[in-house]
């Protein structure tokens, strides 16, 4: 299974930054064995797209809505994000499931419309430190996969992003990601991308990426910048 190293921006990012693809890809020099993905914020899809591609990477978006169309004001429909050149939409991430009280039954709905529209879905799940601390990080995942996953068959990756390791700089042992990503692959089968997140950055990526059932990793911060992220590409 080819990796898949994708940039989540967050809410980061302007028109100016579209030259750190440019940068990424003199560093890539047109060659990575990994799939390279950026979700850059919603504002920056269309332009970053024809950039994207021309070395040989991809884009996507953060979140979209359930629905096609219709009056949902400041919302973006997944069929919105193809059109504007995404090939993949982030759903489910804990900053929407926290910041805008999104349950499992809405990043299911929004997981297939991902799939309605031609994109694939990213469907992030992944516990609290005081769901680790107390030992149910298994119990939570596995309540979050069973409500968050699409229906039926189509494309689909998942990542695995403990709440507590993101942008702390802390990350679970090695025995702990490898243990949560051979639970995930049990719940979702063969044939599904299991990406890790949560502090990915170039000193501890290779040793991540290495962990069996892990398919690739969901950067945040140090995605922002080109050396970083391309040093984790390669490490990949
Ligand atoms: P950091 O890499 O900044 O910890 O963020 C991870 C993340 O939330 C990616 O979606």
């Amino acid at each position: 299974m080819k990796s898949l190293i994708a940039g989540n921006w967050k809410m980061n990012g302007l028109m100016a930054s579209l030259a750190e693809i440019e940068r990424l890809g003199g560093l890539l020099k047109g060659g990575a064995s990994a799939e390279v993905l950026i979700c850059p914020p919603a504002t920056l899809i269309a332009a970053m797209a024809p950039a994207a591609r021309a070395i040989g990477a991809e884009v996507g978006g953060q979140d979209c809505h359930p629905k096609a169309s219709g009056a949902h004001t400041g919302d973006i429909a997944a069929e919105m994000l193809k059109d504007a050149g995404a090939s993949y939409v982030i759903v489910g991430h804990s900053e929407r499931r926290a910041d805008h009280g999104e349950s499992s039954a809405v990043v299911k709905a929004k997981a297939e419309a991902a799939r309605r529209a031609g994109l694939t879905p990213i469907v992030c799940v992944g516990e609290t430190e005081a769901e680790r601390r107390a030992g149910k990080q298994e119990a939570v995942v596995g309540e979050q996969l069973a409500g968050s996953l699409p229906d039926g068959a189509g494309p689909l990756v998942i990542a695995y992003e403990p709440v507590w390791a993101i942008g702390t700089g802390l990350t679970p042992t090695i025995e702990d990601i490898a243990a949560m990503h051979r639970f995930i692959r049990q719940k979702a089968g063969a044939g599904v991308r299991i990406l890790y997140g949560g502090s990915v950055k170039p000193s501890n990526a290779a040793e991540i990426l290495a962990v069996e059932d892990v398919n690739g990793a969901l950067v945040g911060g140090a995605s922002l910048k080109a050396d970083d992220f391309y040093a984790i590409i390669s490490a990949a």
